[in-house]
């Protein structure tokens, strides 16, 4: 079985935690889309891992884990991550493969961002800096630079040329900017020492890897209402973070994906700038954001915290074919008197059931709430289904009411351990050994 794990809200979703805890069940797994902007942590036996360009499936011994084309790349990024894995006892070794398609982030990318962010003002993104929008942009503007590049192989075009012409061209652009192209080069050149035993066809590494038998995770970074398409543009990433994004970003075909398991908190958040109709700027946004730790793991920003948004889930649903979600930081809610989820919004006094594309829309929409009374029992740590409180049990039947898709997965604290996969679920069909 050949399953994605993609984030069915604005990312930050679990999903690092939820791709280590099924690991063992793959040979291989793989990364499509976004770049160093994710951060994913795992926790396992109270030690802390985050992943940022590397699949959360690196812990485990005997594991590739792979890069596709969707991925921006960049290398100090990459080499930092593998050193500090390192440290932490995790080899990275040859267990990594990059795809020779995956385009670079140079260092011009990082400034650009920072400028674009500050040419907007008041409607900024609220991006994480790391250069990843302008490197899509050179992507999409056909002016890249692809790591297979960094072979020097190539008779159509030199890394001198296109590096040149790239650096000058972003000097002219930028006011003041005096960056040394041939710096540039020296550095994409030591780079590549590093790098080419790590360098492949990942298409190719994939179909081999399926026709011998081995199966493969596809790992999603940042989430469904983050991405460049169906996501609330242009407060996305520049990415398609759903699951089309497995096809183009790692070069299978859709008989590749065998099932989809959506991951989704339950509750909302979202980090930098958009609209998040059922935010809430109160003492329970503040209960949640400091119960759930929610701070950015790659950049440290508060998380935005509020309310389950059963609209947006739906949609991530609709948008992705989830098969299932996985029902993430559960004990968050534990002790909470009243519990809501949001079913639909009313917009001027509509009542809409869908996700508008309009942003102007999207913002003016009021979330409609029904209540739920909350539990007072913990279910931090709980791992049997029949062990979570009643009123715990009652919010997940009501959530896979208003979603349409089973809880197959319920995870109750940030250990790989504090999980639960329920017996009776596709998921657990799914992972069945004969
Ligand atoms: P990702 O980007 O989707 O991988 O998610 P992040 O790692 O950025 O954010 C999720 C955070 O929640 C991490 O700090 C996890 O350790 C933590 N976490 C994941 N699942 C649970 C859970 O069930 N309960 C609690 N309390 N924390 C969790
Ligand atoms: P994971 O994989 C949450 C957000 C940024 C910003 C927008 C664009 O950990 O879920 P970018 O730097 O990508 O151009 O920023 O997207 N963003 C994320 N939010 N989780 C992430 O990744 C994110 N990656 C980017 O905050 O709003
Ligand atoms: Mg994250």
């Amino acid at each position: 079985m050949n399953i994605a794990v993609l984030g069915a809200q604005w990312g930050d979703e679990g999903k690092g935690k939820i791709v280590d805890l099924l690991t063992p069940s793959f040979e291989v797994v793989a990364r499509y889309q976004g770049g160093h902007n994710a951060g994913h942590t795992v926790y396992v036996n109270g030690k802390k891992f985050v992943l940022h360009l590397i699949p959360s499936g690196i812990l485990h011994p005997g594991v590739t884990c792979v890069i596709g084309n969707g991925v921006v790349v960049d290398p100090q990024a990459l080499f930092k991550e593998v050193d500090t894995l390192k440290e932490l006892g995790v080899e990275v070794g040859d267990r990594l493969v990059i795809s020779n398609k995956a385009h670079l982030i140079l260092p011009y990318h990082r400034e650009l961002d920072v400028l674009s962010e500050a040419r907007r003002g008041d409607r900024k993104i609220g991006t994480t800096s790391r250069g990843i929008g302008p490197a899509y942009e050179d992507k999409i503007g056909r002016r890249g630079v692809r790591v297979g590049d960094l072979a020097e192989t190539s008779s159509e075009t030199t890394l001198v040329d296109a590096i040149r012409a790239n650096v000058e061209a972003r000097n002219h652009l930028i006011k003041d900017s005096k960056m040394d192209w041939q710096k540039v080069l020296d550095d994409l050149r030591e780079a590549w020492k590093r790098l080419k035993p790590w360098v492949k066809d990942v298409s190719l590494y994939l179909d081999q890897a399926r026709r011998a038998g081995k199966s493969t995770m596809y790992e999603g970074a940042q989430g469904t209402l983050l991405d460049i398409d169906h996501g609330t543009y242009p407060y996305v990433t520049s990415s398609n973070a759903t699951i089309g994004g497995v096809c183009t970003g790692l070069g299978v075909g859709a008989g590749a994906i065998n099932g989809v398991l959506g991951v989704a908190k339950a509750y909302s958040t979202r980090v930098g700038e958009g609209p998040f109709p059922t935010e809430l700027n109160d003492a329970i946004g503040q209960r949640l954001r400091d119960t759930g730790m929610e701070f950015g793991a790659s950049t440290g920003r508060p998380r935005r915290c509020g309310w389950y948004d059963a609209v947006a889930v739906r949609y991530a649903v609709r948008v992705n074919g989830i098969d299932a979600l996985a029902l993430t930081k559960l004990d968050v809610l534990d002790g909470l008197e009243e519990i809501k989820i949001c079913t639909s919004y009313s917009c001027n006094g509509a009542s809409m059931q869908e996700l508008p594309s309009d942003l102007g829309q999207l913002a003016a929409c009021q979330p409609v709430y029904e209540s739920i009374e909350g539990w007072t029992e913990p279910t931090k740590s709980v791992r049997r289904f029949a062990d979570l409180p009643a009123g715990a049990r009652r919010y997940i039947a009501r959530l896979e009411e208003v979603t349409g898709v089973p809880a197959g997965i319920v995870s109750t604290g940030s250990d790989r351990d504090d999980t639960i996969v329920r017996d009776d679920s596709v998921v657990a069909r799914w992972f069945a050994r004969d």
